[in-house]
């Protein structure tokens, strides 16, 4: 037995980002649950403990099989003293009492539903519950709040935005937006990141990147693009932002983000789906049954052809793959990766001190 466990304990890497993990997950009733105390924790303003319950998903994620036994789970990497106290409690009673105790917590309850509004961060979300707010019907009526036309969007979108986005989906807004980029610039490049090209059937969002062959040829195109579908009424919001990437690295730059800095369009578009006439029971004729179209959430960044291999690898995700990835180049290679780049940290260094 024992000769075994170090066997199959050396074959789980420390760094997510060395893990081969299966589309579908074996663990989702530990994992799920450890996200709920992550999501928990986040609310608190614990993001080092939001972290740590993510870290210990991702390790379960990775098992190509479902967590049976304590002493399989004391041979993983990445769980500290609450994340493995959870997750024997599941094994032993099927449920764990304090991630029940969470989710039927107010506090929890309000601040998932508003984070899940497109355009409503952490803050936001908490001073809206400070300030005793508790549905989207609240916030609906509320008349001394104040939301910015984002958050208007995502409030007024709420319930599509909140259906998942299937690949079929993603491929039709995929070809919407090459058809148009290549009616003002023939030979862009278009192609789906994000979960989709990770392989998952659906998603939040569509998140699409565009290029060119030629560099300097894509500057310039994605408001045209954007442009050309509002004319054809598919955009229901967007909020165009420039190439900041000379800005974020000139010496007076106050940029500390690690957000890259391409051409970007983080908006909403109005796609057209089978209408719902002769669906079963479809007898009423509300407006709300018989709307044929959907609004979906998708991120379109622009990216010179130069960049364009670290701007794939660092929207392909996932979020903490690529957190993971950037830990992994620091601590172990010494190197900076992000969208934009890799690069030597040591060869930075010896350049400064020899300028
Ligand atoms: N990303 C980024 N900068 C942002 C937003 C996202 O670099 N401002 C990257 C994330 O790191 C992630 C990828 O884009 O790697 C996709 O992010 P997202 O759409 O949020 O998640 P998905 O993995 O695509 O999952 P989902 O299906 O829920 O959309
Ligand atoms: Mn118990
Ligand atoms: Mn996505
Ligand atoms: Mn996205």
């Amino acid at each position: 037995h024992s000769d075994v466990d170090v066997v199959v304990a050396s074959l789980v890497p420390a760094y997510g980002c060395q893990r081969r993990t299966p589309l579908t997950n074996k663990n989702c009733i530990f994992t799920d649950a450890l996200e709920t105390l992550s999501k928990e924790a986040s609310f608190c303003g614990s993001d080092g403990r939001s972290l740590a319950f993510i870290r210990a998903a991702s390790v379960l994620r990775s098992l190509p099989s479902t967590l049976t036994t304590i002493e399989e789970l004391n041979r993983l990497p990445g769980f500290g003293e609450h994340s493995k106290r959870v997750v024997q409690e599941i094994l032993e009673d099927g449920f764990s009492a304090e991630v029940e105790r969470v989710t039927q917590k107010e506090k929890y309850q309000t601040m998932k539903l508003f984070t899940n509004i497109f355009g409503v961060g952490m803050k936001t979300a908490n001073r809206w519950y400070q300030e005793g707010l508790r549905s989207l019907g609240d916030l609906r009526n509320s008349q001394k709040l104040k939301l910015s036309k984002q958050q208007e969007a995502g409030l007024q979108h709420y319930e599509d935005l909140n259906m998942p986005v299937s690949r079929a989906e993603a491929d039709l807004i995929a070809k919407m937006v090459e058809e148009v980029a290549h009616s003002f610039l023939p030979g862009t490049i278009i192609t789906l990141a994000g979960g989709f090209r990770r392989g998952k059937l659906s998603g939040h969002d569509v998140d699409i990147l565009i290029t060119h062959a030629q560099e300097g040829r894509e500057e310039g195109l994605l408001s045209k693009v954007i442009g050309q579908l509002q004319s054809q009424g598919l955009i229901l919001y967007h909020d165009l932002k420039r190439n900041s990437y000379h800005d974020a690295f000139s010496p007076d730059s106050k940029s500390t983000s690690n957000m890259d800095h391409f051409e970007r369009s983080f908006s909403i578009f109005r796609l057209k789906v089978a209408s719902h006439i002769g669906d079963i029971g479809a007898r009423d004729h509300s407006p709300e049954s018989s709307k044929d179209w959907k609004a979906v959430r998708v991120d379109l960044v622009v990216t010179p052809i130069s960049q364009y291999p670290y701007a794939l690898l660092g929207w392909t995700g996932s979020k903490h793959f690529e957190r993971e990835l950037r830990r992994f180049s620091c601590n172990e290679k010494k190197m900076v990766l992000n969208s934009h780049a890799l690069y030597d940290t040591v060869e930075v260094q010896v350049a400064i001190s020899q300028s």
